[in-house]
C-alpha cells in the first residue's frame, strides 16, 4: 500500500547543463517505472533546468533545503518554500545530516522548515539518523526519538500525513558502509513504532520511511526487501543516470 519513493540527493554537484544531460539519459531508462515515485533533489541553480527536462515525465524535482519563512524577507543566501514551488518543485529535503553537521541545523529549525514546506505545498523529506558514536554507545533509538520528537512530532496529524521520513545513519553516508539490511530494518521498525505511538495505526502504516547511506545498484534490492523500508535517498549513486535508474528499477 505504500508506494516506494526513490529519491536522488545531488548535494553540491552538477551545473544546469549537466542537469539537462542527466535527464536526457535518465528519463528513457525510467519511463516504464510505475512501481515507484521518482524524485531528483538538485542544487537550487539547477532546479529550473531539472523541471524543464523532467516535464511530461513522472519524475519529480525537489530542493535540498528551504528557509522557514514563507514570506519574502531580508535573509541573504536563503530560498523560500514558495520560491521552490514557483519553480516547479514537488518536494524538499529537510534536516540532512550534512546540514546538521556543517550548517547548524537543529531539531527546532527542522520543525520550522518542515512547517514552511507544508505551508508551501511541498512534500518534506525529513532526515534523521545517528552518528557512529551514538550507535557505539547504544544510543541509536534515543537519537532517533529525540530527532523525531523535536523535528516532526509536534505537527498536527493532518500535517504529518504529507511527511516522508528518511533514515540516514551518518556513518553510512558517502562512506561506502551501508547499514546491513538488518540494521536498517531495526531502525525503520523503531521509527514506525514511534509514528504509531504519536499518530496512531493509520499514520504508521501509510508513512513512507526511506533508507539513505551508500545505497548502490548492488545493495538496493536487499534493502528494499525489508518490510519497513519504503524507498531510498541516494547521494553519490544518483549522480549517474545509469546507476540511479538501476536503483529505481531495483
Ligand atoms: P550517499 O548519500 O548515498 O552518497 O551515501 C546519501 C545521502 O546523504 O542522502
Amino acid at each position: 500500500m505504500r508506494k516506494p519513493l526513490m529519491a536522488g540527493n545531488w548535494k553540491m554537484f552538477k551545473t544546469p547543463e549537466q542537469t539537462t544531460a542527466f535527464f536526457e539519459k535518465f528519463l528513457p531508462l525510467v519511463e516504464k517505472s510505475a512501481h515507484c515515485e521518482i524524485l531528483v533533489c538538485a542544487p537550487f541553480v539547477d532546479l529550473p533546468a531539472a523541471v524543464i527536462a523532467a516535464a511530461g515525465s513522472s519524475v519529480g524535482v525537489g530542493g535540498q533545503n528551504l528557509h522557514w519563512s514563507t514570506g519574502d524577507g531580508a535573509f541573504t543566501g536563503e530560498v523560500s518554500g514558495p520560491m521552490l514551488k514557483a519553480v516547479g518543485c514537488r518536494s524538499v529535503i529537510i534536516g540532512h545530516s550534512e546540514r546538521r553537521q556543517f550548517f547548524g541545523e537543529t531539531d527546532a529549525t527542522v520543525l520550522q522548515r518542515t512547517k514552511a514546506a507544508l505551508a508551501s505545498g511541498l512534500q518534506p523529506v525529513v532526515c534523521v539518523g545517528e552518528m557512529l558514536a551514538d550507535r557505539e554507545a547504544g544510543k541509536t533509538n534515543l537519537v532517533l526519538e529525540t530527532q523525531l520528537r523535536g523535528g516532526v512530532f509536534s505537527l498536527t496529524p493532518e500535517e504529518f500525513t504529507a511527511v516522508v521520513i528518511a533514515y540516514e545513519p551518518v556513518w553510512a553516508i558517502g562512506t561506502g558502509k551501508t547499514a546491513t539490511p538488518e540494521i536498517a530494518a531495526d531502525a525503520h521498525k523503531f521509527i514506525r513504532e514511534q509514528i504509531r505511538a504519536h499518530y496512531g495505526d493509520a499514520a504508521a502504516s501509510s508513512t513512507r520511511i526511506l533508507y539513505g547511506g551508500s545505497v548502490k545498484p548492488d545493495n538496493v534490492k536487499s534493502l528494499m526487501a525489508q518490510p519497513d523500508i519504503d524507498g531510498a535517498l541516494v547521494g553519490g549513486a544518483s549522480l549517474d543516470p545509469i546507476s540511479f535508474a538501476s536503483i529505481v528499477n531495483f
